[in-house]
């Protein structure tokens, strides 16, 4: 390492990686991920099984407590966060505070963070209890405030929660019905964002959850730090992937390209335009969330029926990939996010909320990461450090 004079010294191990492709931050108990092998294990049970068998909520306590619920603890759990669905009445107005036209994912970062304000008396992060009762009220009232961001983009009446409801339900009507008005569940859409929700609970060190790791580690409190994770979930390099794909396949249908323009277009290194959807920094083999969702969306859309141009466009695109070297050689499959997009258009839920479902989803991945690190002995604040490449040491200008 160079100092300030430009001479080196000899300062022990110090490592250079940019984006920490090699550098573990923590050590974790929650999920493991096996890239080369398309592994994906929640507490060590098996994505594929979780997916068949288990409810989201379930998967939530699974997550944050490390073990499945007993019946007991599971009906117990499932009370709890139903009977924390409501929001402070303020946490409306200030919705109805921002523009009209504001982005729910603009609103979501603003509004988690100003949970803090309306729920400061569970704020001591040395106090087990305060942590876990953040954690239960993010879970619980995610879906609400999501649904509020989407109506209030909508300039439609928000709904209360109905706390009869299972969560997904719950939230599935918070987003559709109008007060008033009947309402009918489609059971088929409530399943397809179960799976969804299951499938972007958690996912080990990714950028959001390193965020919210980082940002907790200052001690600052739970709701600061999720909402750091939303704010860092936006970019279209991570959780805006889904809506990103979405944008792509439609550009791609509308301006008549073929798939051998669109692929020429992908690898070319002087063109900034990647396919969405398609690579993962740790996944070098199939993403197994994209192999579930995959059939999910083949099920989903042979149940709706009609035509389907997105989709068969999204099988053209990954057909095309399966057979150019570029993406053989470089490991580009497709991620969780190219299917779970056309899902979610399916469903008719605007493009706009795509972000903001995963981010309801991923909150539990999030809190669980932030309680596990507040639990651990060995925890201390991030710092990472850097390899300064500026000027050497030099005097200000006499004269000047
Ligand atoms: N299209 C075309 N080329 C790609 C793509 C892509 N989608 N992804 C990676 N590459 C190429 C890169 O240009 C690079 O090529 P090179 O070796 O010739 O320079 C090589 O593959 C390696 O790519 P990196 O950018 O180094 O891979 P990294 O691990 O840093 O990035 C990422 C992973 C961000 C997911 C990337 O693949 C990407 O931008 N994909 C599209 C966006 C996307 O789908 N994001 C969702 C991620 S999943 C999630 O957040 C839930």
């Amino acid at each position: 390492v160079a100092d300030v004079r430009g001479l080196y010294r000899d300062t022990g191990i110090f490592t250079y990686d940019p984006g920490f492709a090699t550098t573990a931050s923590c050590k974790s108990a929650i999920t493991f991920i096996d890239g080369d092998e398309g592994i994906l294990l929640y507490r060590g049970y098996p994505i594929e099984q979780l997916a068949e068998h288990s409810t989201y909520l379930e998967v939530c306590y699974l997550l944050m407590y490390g073990e499945l619920p007993n019946k007991e603890q599971g009906e117990s759990f499932n009370h709890i966060i139903s009977q924390h669905t409501m929001v402070h009445e303020n946490i409306r107005d200030f919705i109805d505070g921002f523009r009209y036209d504001a982005h729910p994912m603009a609103m979501l970062v603003g509004t988690v963070g100003a949970m803090s304000s309306f729920y400061h008396d569970s704020l001591d992060i040395n106090n087990p209890e305060h942590r876990e009762i953040s954690a239960q009220r993010l879970i619980a009232k995610m879906p609400t405030i999501a649904s509020y961001c989407y109506k209030h983009h909508r300039g439609m009446p928000f709904m209360y929660p109905d706390n009869n409801l299972g969560y997904v339900e719950n939230f599935t009507r918070m987003m559709f019905a109008v007060p008033a008005e009947d309402f009918t569940l489609n059971p088929v859409a409530v399943k397809a964002i179960e799976l969804i929700m299951i499938l972007h609970a958690d996912h080990e060190q990714n950028a959001s959850t390193s965020t919210v790791r980082l940002s907790g580690s200052s001690g600052a409190n739970p709701f600061a730090s999720i909402a750091s994770g939303v704010a860092c979930l936006w970019g279209p390099a991570h959780g805006g992937a889904n809506e990103a794909v979405i944008n792509m396949l439609d550009r791609i249908l509308y301006s008549g390209e073929t798939i051998e323009q669109v692929i020429a277009r992908a690898k070319d290194k002087n063109d900034p335009f990647r396919l969405m959807g398609f690579g993962h920094r740790v996944y070098k083999n199939f993403d197994p969330r994209a192999r579930l969702i995959q059939k999910m969306c083949y099920d989903l859309l042979k149940e709706l029926g009609g035509d389907q141009p997105l989709f068969e466009l999204a099988m053209e695109l990954e057909r095309a990939t399966l057979e150019d070297e570029y993406f053989i050689e470089r490991k580009l499959y497709p991620n969780v996010d190219f299917y779970s997009g056309i899902i979610l258009r399916a469903l008719d839920i605007p493009m706009n909320m795509f972000t903001v479902m995963f981010a309801m989803s991923r909150t539990v991945g999030w809190i669980s990461h932030w309680m596990e690190m507040h639990e651990d002995p060995e925890f201390r604040i991030g710092r990472p450090r850097q390899v300064y490449t500026g000027a050497a040491q030099r005097d200000y200008p006499s004269g000047r």
